[in-house]
Order: C-alpha cells, then structure tokens, then sequence
C-alpha cells in the first residue's frame, strides 16, 4: 500500500570514466562497455517529498527546486526521465512530487551534473519502492537504482556504487549488464585505492554539441565498429591493470580512451571540437611534467573541454603543488576542484 506522504534523501556522486561509452542503441543501450571512476567531492543532494494525489489523473506532477530556486529550465529532462521509467515505477502518476537538489559543485561548471542528478533522484524513487515493497533485496534495489539511472542519463548508471563501475556486458567482467552498472569486484592493486581526480575547469560554458547528439552521431559513423571492439579490450586491458598495478599501462590506456573519444567527435558528420585551446596546453603540460619528473600523473576527458588530473595517493602533495603552479592559469579564474574516488550513493 502506498504511504499518504513522505520524503527521501539521497547523496550522490558524478563519476569520471576511464575506457568511455560512446555510442548507444535505444533504449539507452550502450554500443560498448564502459569503466569509471565514483568520485566523491563532486556530488548531488536531492530530496524527494511526495504526496498522494487527491485524484489520480494521467500525468506526471512535480516542481523542481534547483539550489533553492524553482527551477523550469529542468523540468522537460526530467518529464522525459520520468515517462521513460514510468512502465517501471507504477506509483509515479499516484504522487505530487517536490525535487529539491544542489551540487556541491559550481553550477555551469562544465562538470557533468546529470550523472549524479539523475542517479539521485533514480535511488530517492527506489527508497519509496521499498516502502511499497521491503522483501526487495539490496542487489535488487541498487541494480533498479541504476537501471532507472541509465534511462536519465547513461553514464548515470554508474554513479550509484563505488569505487569502480562498469557499465555494459562484458565476458570478463562478472555480472555485468548492459541494463545497470556493476560494482567492479576484481583485484584492485593498493596504488589504485583512494585515486585522485583533480578536475581543471577549462571552460565553464555551455557545451556546444550534447552528448545525446554526440552519441547520435556514432551511428553510420566510419570508425564505430572498430571504436567499439577497442573498448572491449581496454576492458579487458584495464581488469589486468588494475590487478597487477600497472600504472604505466594505466596512464597509456587512460589518455589513449580520452582522446579517442575526442577523436571520434572530429571524425563523425557533421564533425565538432569540445576541446579548448587551454585544454591543449593543459595536456601538455603534463606529458613535460611527467617527463622531467617521472610522476604517475596522466589526464582524461570527458565530452568538453574540462581536464581531469588523475595520480595516485602518494604523489598528493607534489601534484597538487604543480597545478597549482603550472597549471591552475588555463583554467576559467583559476578554478579546479581536488577530487578523489569513493564508494558510492549515501542515504541521509
Ligand atoms: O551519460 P551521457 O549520455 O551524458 O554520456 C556521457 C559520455 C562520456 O562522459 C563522454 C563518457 C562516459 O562514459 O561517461
């Protein structure tokens, strides 16, 4: 039976990819797997308030605060998100919904919120099911959780656990699932415990080219099928890399995925750049740094112009030293934010 009112709220985290998704099938299906990252500073809080509609009609009512304004701009996304769940959450058109959400992060600053906006309200629907139904167990909860995810935002999917998800079946990846993101279960050398991701804010404009359009664009694309059997073997690539501590191997695979991605926007009709002249100089800048110094400091993309520093724990102080030093003058007022990996979702 449902619950006259209520409310629910869920902290949870973007994700940064490591061997990326690119290219989906309906519905939001993904052309290859893909590896991430949880990261744990940059996060979305969301509250979900809900209360029985006095009569139950055929639509979808909710307000959307945004950093405590109401907030219209969002409310299309998530108008779409919610008539592609509805077939899986048949309680949505039974509530008045309230979404309050804030980012610990600066909004418009070119970090991907809906990864993180989307797995939050994804979990505060799961956390009303459970009301409905408790014999639901935790597996069956976090795999819907992400399931519903996926269907807002892809990469979402794999901003419900940590420390690494992978998202898309895979032979060599136990359970995994093109429906929902998998915690990865394998070995994980120490050095890949408590990653750093600095994120070096480049440009915080709007993207030119969405990624819906982006991944669009791989169909008929002359290089998809080679791209997307790359994929699986970095997956495969990355599972030894991760087993052994192969940092080498890790930073050749990482940078490789990230401009790959990048490439396949610069080969695909109509063709498109994200990257930014200080994106370039920002890359390499690390590759001299890496050189003169020997550290384990490499970088990734995601679909914009945005860099993410990646290094392991040890290296901490003296990397964090050099972007403050060399790097922190490409960036939209000097702006970056220290991130590292973590474990997942919280409820609060
Ligand atoms: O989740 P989407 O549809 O916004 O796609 C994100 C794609 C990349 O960030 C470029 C790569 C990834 O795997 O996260």
């Amino acid at each position: 039976t449902l619950k006259e009112s209520g409310t629910v709220t869920w902290q949870t985290p973007s994700n940064i990819a490591l061997v990326k998704y690119w290219g989906k099938r309906n519905p939001q299906l993904p052309e290859n797997t893909s590896i991430s990252f949880t990261l744990s500073n940059c996060h979305t809080k969301t509250t979900l308030s809900y209360t029985k509609k006095q009569e139950v009609d055929n639509q979808f009512d909710f307000d959307v605060i945004f950093e405590g304004k109401n907030n219209k701009a969002f409310k299309p996304k998530i108008e779409t998100f919610f008539k592609r769940v509805e077939a899986y959450v048949p309680f949505l058109k039974e509530y008045s919904f309230v979404i309050e959400s804030k980012n610990s992060f600066p909004h418009s600053s070119g970090i991907a919120s809906s990864a993180s906006g989307m797995s939050a309200i994804a979990l505060c629907l799961m956390s009303i099911e459970k009301e409905i139904n408790p014999n639901l167990t935790e597996e069956e909860f976090y795999h819907k959780a992400s399931f519903l995810a996926r269907l807002g935002s892809g990469s979402a999917c794999r901003s419900v656990k940590g420390e690494i998800v992978v998202w898309g079946e895979h032979p060599e990846v136990k359970g995994s699932s093109d429906l929902y993101g998998v915690e990865f279960k394998d070995t994980i050398a120490p050095v890949f415990k408590n990653y750093q991701d600095t994120i070096l804010l480049v440009d915080k404009g709007e993207k030119q080219v969405s990624s819906t359009v982006g991944h669009d664009l791989m169909h008929g694309h002359p290089f998809a099928e080679q791209r997307f059997a790359q994929a699986q073997e970095n997956i495969s690539k990355i599972k030894t890399i991760f087993a052994k501590g192969a940092v080498d191997d890790f930073i050749a695979l990482v940078e490789s995925e990230a401009l790959t991605l990048h490439a396949m926007m610069m080969t695909s009709s109509p063709y498109f750049i994200l990257m930014k002249p200080n994106t370039l100089e920002v890359i390499n800048k690390i590759w001299a740094y890496r050189k003169e110094t020997g550290s384990k400091l490499c970088f990734t993309l995601d679909a914009g112009a945005n860099v993410h520093v990646l290094y392991p724990e040890s290296e901490k102080a003296t990397v964090q030293q050099f972007i403050k030093q060399d790097l922190a003058v490409f960036c939209k007022n000097g702006e970056y934010i220290h991130d590292q990996v973590g474990m997942g979702a919280n409820k609060l």
